[in-house]
């Protein structure tokens, strides 16, 4: 047998992938729609994406690959991280079980280390990629909406209508022109939290098979919400007329909202929650951690005001197996700044305590849900109680 050849996609492989990927993914189903039909956005012959599918030959033949896409993540007070979105893992059926999968993502995860990933983000079993690196992680809430808003004082009353806000202005569905594209590329561009998108990849987004764009257009506000088949996924404007397109909304049909979960007031979450039956936390989905270090100096405006009664040094430090990958200084000297130090291999860790956790169990103790077993480990309790869990998005129209 021939050996096995791993690197990024050619412009020439494109149709013999695309067909690839429908044959390990369909199985009989004959009318499956096209992979590259499904990911508009994320899935396109251009020399970026390309670069970012790996394929794996034999004899010349794809007989496997895995896909990251570059996504910048916004998650509050400024904070981005680069995420690698990961999908379209597969191996063609008659190859199966031969480690064209491991050597595949292992391929990818090099690739999103040198493209300076913070995180990469998947959906899938946490039995086949926790070995990878990959654990269930992140918060994100989850609402069932429904027509009858509660009233908490907050302005919209009851039933949240378009009336109590003042907005007059008919709800309609985004059929594509221009100016509705850029308010609402615009709109989601002032959230906090969010996908940092030029507008044409917005606008390749809306292009995914089920999903919607409603807008609200009156003459003193404008608001957009992104449906991914009843789901609330991602959403901007003002908050009035949100609260008019989404009392609209619902009033049609049954919706629930999988959004951010983090600290602080927003108005229109703010109206999200008046409208929802029940709430749940969820995972952001499969996270891999790739640098502690760079992760922490991201959420440092964050992390100096959960840790502003905290001081003292403590050194995090991840491992794989025996081997230590990282280990990060994390210090405030009596009065001072936080300070966030990525140590040499040669460094010592002076008197810190040392939390020591495999990359694994690193994503859900930096973003939740809740901590992993391992965490009855953690020596500075209190660090970790005030630090974490850290937001993380991953919202259901930036999945790959
Ligand atoms: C899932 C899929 C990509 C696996 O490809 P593969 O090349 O057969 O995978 P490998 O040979 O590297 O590994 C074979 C199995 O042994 C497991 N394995 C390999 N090394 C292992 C180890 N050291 N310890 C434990 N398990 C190991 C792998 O997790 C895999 O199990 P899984 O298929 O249940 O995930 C392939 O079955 C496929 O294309 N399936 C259809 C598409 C699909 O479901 N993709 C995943 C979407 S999330």
């Amino acid at each position: 047998m021939s050996s096995l050849t791993i690197g990024s996609a050619l412009p020439a492989d494109w149709d013999e992938l695309m067909d690839a990927l429908l044959g390990a993914f369909s199985g009989g189903w004959l009318n499956h729609p096209p992979f590259d039909a499904l990911y508009p956005d994320a899935l396109v012959p251009t020399p970026e994406c390309l670069r970012d599918i790996i394929v794996a030959k034999r004899g010349g033949r794809i007989v496997g690959g895995v896909q990251f896409v570059r996504q910048r993540l916004r998650l509050g007070g400024g904070t981005e991280l680069l995420n690698g979105g990961v999908g379209q893992v597969f191996c063609i059926p008659e190859e199966r079980k031969g480690g064209v999968m491991t050597a595949t993502l292992g391929a990818a995860i090099a690739a999103m280390e040198t493209a300076g990933c913070h995180v990469s983000l998947l959906g899938g079993d946490r039995q086949r990629y926790r070995r990878f690196g990959w654990e269930n992680a992140g918060q994100m809430r989850h609402y069932a909406l429904t027509a009858r808003a509660i009233d908490d004082g907050g302005g919209a009353g009851r039933g949240g209508g378009a009336a109590a806000g003042g907005i007059c202005g008919t709800p309609r569905r985004w059929h594509h022109d221009a100016a509705t594209l850029d308010r609402f590329h615009a709109a989601l561009d002032a959230r906090p939290f969010g996908v940092a998108r030029s507008r044409d990849q917005l606008a390749a987004t809306l292009r995914r098979p089920g999903t919607a764009l409603w807008t609200l257009d009156a003459a003193d506000g404008f608001a957009g919400i992104l449906l991914a088949g009843n789901t609330v996924s991602e959403y901007g404007g003002q908050p009035a007329a949100f609260a008019a397109l989404l009392a609209n909304l619902v009033g049609r049909n049954g919706l629930s909202a999988d959004i951010a979960g983090h600290d602080g007031p927003d108005p229109l979450d703010a109206v999200l929650w008046r409208h929802a039956a029940t709430f749940a936390v969820h995972q952001a989905g499969m996270v891999r951690v790739f640098r502690v270090g760079a992760i922490l100096e991201a959420f440092r405006p964050l992390l100096e005001r959960r840790l502003c009664e905290w001081q003292g040094e403590v050194v995090f430090a991840v491992c794989d197996g025996d081997a230590v990958c990282e280990r990060v200084l994390v210090r405030r000297p009596g009065g001072g700044r936080l300070r966030v130090q990525t140590l040499a291999a040669s460094d010592g860790a002076g008197t810190a305590r040392v939390e020591a956790f495999s990359r694994a169990e690193w994503a859900p103790l930096l973003f939740g849900p809740f901590p992993p077993p391992a965490a009855a480990r953690v020596q500075d309790e209190r660090f970790v109680r005030l630090a974490f869990p850290l937001p993380l998005l991953w919202p259901p129209t930036a999945h790959v």
